[in-house]
């Protein structure tokens, strides 16, 4: 079967937030996600390198969230259990789902979560918790957090 891949996330779709270091990481995981998706094809099974990019893909969102939960506690973000409680959901499914298919060598669930669900949530997320959280952030701290 002969198909045109299509990444789940185009990255000229990111928002640009007044926060540089953000902008950058929502970036870099973009691109890692897009890889993963290459990876995982839409049928029969993923390329060899797979675990390699998963292990790298919870790191990247461990730092990722871990970076912005940071900032929310040091300048005092009013909503910061909302927007950390969020990460920590997203972070647990991520792991779950890899731990899925580890142990089944199933890559069904995790070909969804990274084809369907995720970047929905990802667009979801950055136009609204990220937005507001950036916002915040430049007007307290200026746009060169790091
Ligand atoms: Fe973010
Ligand atoms: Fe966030």
């Amino acid at each position: 079967m002969t198909q045109s891949f299509v990444a789940p996330v185009d990255p000229a779709t990111i928002p640009e937030l007044p926060i540089g270091r953000m902008n950058a990481t929502h970036h870099e995981e973009v691109a890692l996600v897009n890889r993963i998706a290459a990876c995982l094809g839409e049928a029969g099974a993923p390329c060899a390198e797979l675990d390699a990019l998963l292990s790298e893909w919870v790191a990247h969102t461990e730092a990722h969230f871990e970076r912005e939960n940071r900032w929310m506690r040091t300048y005092r973000f009013p909503a910061y259990p909302v927007h950390a409680g969020e990460h920590a959901r997203v972070l647990e499914r991520l792991r779950s789902l890899c731990a899925q298919w580890r142990e089944t060598g199933d890559p069904t669930a995790l070909a969804r979560f990274v084809h369907e669900d995720w970047p929905q949530w990802f667009e979801q997320h950055l136009a609204t918790m990220d937005a507001v959280t950036a916002q915040f952030l430049a007007r307290v701290a200026g746009p060169d957090l790091e």
